[in-house]
């Protein structure tokens, strides 16, 4: 078959913004490939090993919520490690005081502070300050780590002003939101199981990272206390919670990618008995963990063996917004080579891994013009390419397929973790509004990505049921959420 009969069955292409400007060609770009057969060819076996066709997006809803069960019911009993968070109560609306929050989790970190009000003012003043996270430090000492965070955390609370009222007699507490695996051993205290996201630091593995915490602060002189220790997910759910009580489900797109949600505990085993006296709790999935059945091509691959986790984070890695670049650099790289996609010699910057990133990817697709300028100006800029339009074309297109997997596959999720909920509470789920509260770069950036979930939703549900699961963005929920838990848990209480 040729290249050209073939382009006629498979084309995807659909760039938000298309219907501006001039109308782009759907299905030509492999026939114009007239000088390259392999750019053509590579093209559509990425296109067939990344369809996420309906069947697919229910194998991976299902296995999700299998495997969530095994890791229920025992500790290591599936990839997914099902943490108890030790969050037992929601946030009521009747929290107060000043409370601050801490996040660490990915290129930067965050501090807040929050004067709650109860319930009737709720959050009377919130400041914040974001610093990121000098690359060097991933691959450091988990001293010289925590000792940037609490430097800055020292720095920060300097500047409180008198419109934030610390209670008399009383440290400052914190709700620290810290976005790696964690085992939990109680609300404030939680032992790191491994980095993700590229994070390599050392002598923090196996260590209670609150303990770390305290250490650093006592070496800057700064006296607060940790009174919850939180993963993202929870802070975002909790947030979200305080606002919207059919909140159920929270979760992370962004540099890594993860999901709670809100579980009976009469549906753990693994807590052989040990019922929270409000019946639930939040269960931290770990679903970065997940891989199976997953759709993967050969870059995937390639890309785990040379990351620093091979074998482990499948899910995050075809799903997240650190990886969907590197994917898509990698396919470039062999259409380069194989087929001169660039012309030749291939530039030098297309091997470097990493050079291409998410938001490139998300401005490419956001170009709108005849001849893709802004495609042919970002491929200039981060990979060193001068590209012919056939070429940006092309470029688009892999986007697409990579971006559309990962939306699609995430959205695949979401659905196992409510099909796993509504399993389990009788249709207490899908019978009325259920809420699932999203952030991450990733989620709040990128148009195409959000859309491509919001189909696997649908898909899967069908128009009826999935009326009622409302995908809502919760922007820097987690904050609030981890400043909320610390209120809930106040040591003073
Ligand atoms: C971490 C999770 C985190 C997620 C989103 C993953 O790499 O393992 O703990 O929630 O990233 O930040």
């Amino acid at each position: 078959m040729s290249v050209a009969a073939r382009s006629a069955t498979i084309g995807s292409f659909s760039p938000v913004g298309s219907q501006k400007g001039s109308p782009r060609p759907k299905m030509a770009v492999r026939s114009r490939i007239s000088t390259s057969l392999s750019v053509g060819r590579i093209l559509t076996n990425l296109e067939n090993s990344c369809a996420t066709p309906l069947p697919v997006l229910r194998h991976v809803a299902d296995a999700m919520a299998e495997d969530m069960r095994a890791g229920l019911a025992v500790d290591g009993g599936s990839y997914l490690k099902m943490i108890l968070s030790f969050v037992n109560t929601l946030p009521t609306g009747n929290e107060e005081g000043l409370f601050y929050a801490l996040d660490l989790g990915g290129t930067n970190f965050r501090v807040l502070r929050v004067q709650l009000g109860g319930k009737d003012k709720r959050v009377i003043d919130t400041e914040f300050e974001q610093v990121s996270i000098p690359q060097e430090l991933m691959f450091r000492t988990s001293e010289e780590l925590f000792d940037f965070i609490a430097s800055g955390l020292a720095r920060f609370v300097q500047k409180e002003s008198g419109k934030f009222s610390p209670a008399r007699g009383r440290k400052r507490e914190i709700g620290f939101t810290f976005s790696f695996p964690v085992k939990q051993t109680s609300i404030d205290s939680g032992i790191l199981i491994k980095w993700t996201k590229g994070f390599a630091v050392s002598g923090a593995a196996g260590r209670d990272v609150v303990a770390c915490l305290n250490e650093a602060m006592e070496r800057q002189g700064l006296d607060m206390r940790v009174s919850a220790l939180v993963n993202d997910t929870v802070g975002t759910l909790a947030g979200a919670r305080y606002w919207d009580d059919d909140v159920m489900v929270a979760v992370i797109l962004g540099t890594g990618t993860n999901a709670c949600y809100v579980e009976r505990t009469d549906a753990i085993p693994k807590l052989n008995g040990h019922a929270s006296s409000s019946g639930m709790t939040i269960i931290n999935t770990e679903w970065g963990a997940f891989s199976n059945g997953l759709p993967l091509t050969e870059f995937d691959k390639e890309m785990d063996v040379a990351s620093i986790n091979p074998g482990e984070q499948i899910f995050e890695k075809t799903i997240s917004g650190m990886y969907l670049g590197e994917i898509v650099r990698r396919v470039l790289l062999k259409m380069a080579e194989a087929g001169s996609l660039f012309g030749d010699p291939v530039p030098e910057k297309l091997f470097t891994p990493f050079s291409l990133r998410t938001p490139d990817l998300c401005a490419m697709q956001k170009d709108s013009s005849g001849n893709l300028e802004a495609v042919g100006s970002i491929l200039n800029n981060t990979v060193g390419v001068r590209s012919s339009l056939t070429a940006r074309r092309v470029v688009l297109e892999v986007c697409d397929t990579i971006v559309k997997r990962g939306g699609r596959l995430a959205g695949a999720g979401i659905v196992g973790i409510l099909q796993k909920m509504d399993n389990d509470s009788r249709g207490l789920v899908f019978g009325k509004r259920t809420v699932v509260a999203m952030d991450g770069g990733l989620y709040e950036h990128y148009p195409q990505y959000r859309r491509y979930i919001q189909d696997a939703v649908n898909e899967l549900l069908g128009d009826e049921v999935s009326s009622n699961v409302i995908i809502e963005h919760s922007k820097d929920g987690s904050g609030i959420g981890a400043a909320l838990l610390a209120a809930a848990n106040s040591k003073y209480a």
